[in-house]
């Protein structure tokens, strides 16, 4: 049977703007309008985290308490008897470690209670939970430098492989060892050696994660939707060059050479010169033949969301249930024919898109087929229409 993760319940206390906020909410796609500053990004925040990089803690949870001061939510899943779906609380980074508990008699999707962020364990919560979010600031994604991309890329492979994190989490600590080691100035061989190994063995891991994504998503089907470009993705980087040419024992020879001979450099300008923060993610408009960089801005918003929804459909066939979408500010730059598609887009896939926007008359093509919500001085109520 395939189920969906959904949101039935949200519980905010003290979070951001939110003084006290108790919302219900049905399975389906949630519009969220009001006036600037209103708290609807907030609100997306507060779902974001539930995905293993959350839009507003960094990759540290350094930030955590900052953002929900005395650090209550409670999301629930589907079936009102459900309980808390996630319940951070304490000190996240203290390693309480998290329960996975089975509240309905089904034991059915979204019936779980999560007591506390897992400071180590973010692949156990990937593997319970997923969530895709879109903020304005990633309109810039191709126009800004490539890490943005590389996380980008990364987030789409941890909803699909939990075991992602792991793997860019070990092989990031190896370059920071690494470079304490080189500018220290201390060559003790052995120890580089070993931290060298790593890297290489972690790194490669990550670069075929990331291509088996990009394989993935193309067999998903056909990326174009209507007025939605298909987006042509592949990556480019030394490793990735040398895995279509090379057997991957060679591939690792080759690294682990790299790195050694490329310890002096390193040492000066801090880095390497290869490994998975080397690669970059390449867009072109398929119809049109062209990089994403040079598109429109609503050519290329429209890119962005071909990827998330192609990634979306990937998941549910993969996981048996559909992704939360957090998209925000998400028909900024796109145009009457385009709005109109991604919607039908949206119901189809039939997840529980949480959309927000200024203007509600830009929804008026999901009437009937969405919950309204409006949000003013961070109280939300619903919208009857
Ligand atoms: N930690 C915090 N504590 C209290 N208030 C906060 C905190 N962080 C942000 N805010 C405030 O919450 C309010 C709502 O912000 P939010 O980003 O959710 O607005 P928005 O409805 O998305 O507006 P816009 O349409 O401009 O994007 C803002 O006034 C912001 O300053
Ligand atoms: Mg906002």
């Amino acid at each position: 049977m395939t189920s969906r993760l959904a949101v039935s319940r949200l519980d905010l206390g003290d979070f951001r703007c939110y003084a006290r906020l108790r919302l219900d909410i049905g399975a389906g796609p949630v519009v969220l309008t009001g006036p600037n500053g209103a708290g609807k990004t907030n609100l997306l925040e507060a779902l974001s985290l539930l995905t293993l990089e959350p839009a507003c803690a960094g990759p540290s949870w350094a930030k955590w308490p900052a953002m929900c001061r005395r650090q209550t939510m409670a999301v629930y899943g589907p079936g009102r008897s459900a309980r808390s779906l996630i319940r951070p609380t304490g000190n996240i980074r203290s390693d309480r470690g998290w329960t996975r508990k089975p509240c309905g008699r089904d034991g059915s999707a979204g019936r779980l209670k999560l007591m506390a962020r897992p400071s180590g364990g973010e692949a156990a919560l990937g593997r319970v939970c997923a969530a895709v979010w879109l903020t304005p600031q990633m309109d810039r994604l191709f126009l800004d430098g490539p890490s943005a991309r590389r996380r980008f890329l990364d987030r789409l492979v941890f909803g699909l492989d939990p075991d992602h994190s792991g793997r860019v989490a070990a092989f990031e600590h190896g370059l920071r060892s690494r470079a304490k080691l080189l500018k220290a100035g201390k060559v003790d061989d052995k120890w580089l050696n070993a931290i060298e190994d790593s890297m290489v063995r972690h790194g490669i891991a990550v670069v075929v994660a990331r291509a088996d994504l990009l394989e993935r998503l193309v067999r998903a089907g056909t990326m174009a939707i209507g007025a939605f470009p298909a987006a042509r993705l592949a990556l480019a980087g030394d490793l990735e060059n040398w895995l279509e040419k090379l057997p991957a024992v060679e591939v690792e020879d080759r690294m682990r050479a790299a790195l050694r001979d490329g310890r002096t450099r390193d040492a000066m300008y801090g880095g390497a010169a290869v490994g998975p923060q080397r690669s970059d993610l390449m867009v072109w408009h398929e119809a049109k033949n062209q990089p994403a960089a040079q598109c429109s801005t609503g050519e290329q918003k429209a890119l962005l969301l071909s990827i998330v929804m192609a990634n979306t459909r990937l998941q549910s066939r993969a996981r048996g249930a559909g992704p939360l979408l957090l998209l925000d500010e998400v028909v900024a730059h796109l145009d009457a024919e385009r709005r109109g598609d991604l919607f039908d887009e949206i119901v189809a896939l039939g997840v529980q898109a949480w959309m927000t926007g200024t203007d509600r008359a830009l929804f008026d093509g999901l009437i009937g087929r969405a919950q309204f919500f409006r949000v003013e001085d961070a109280r939300v109520s619903p919208e009857m229409i």
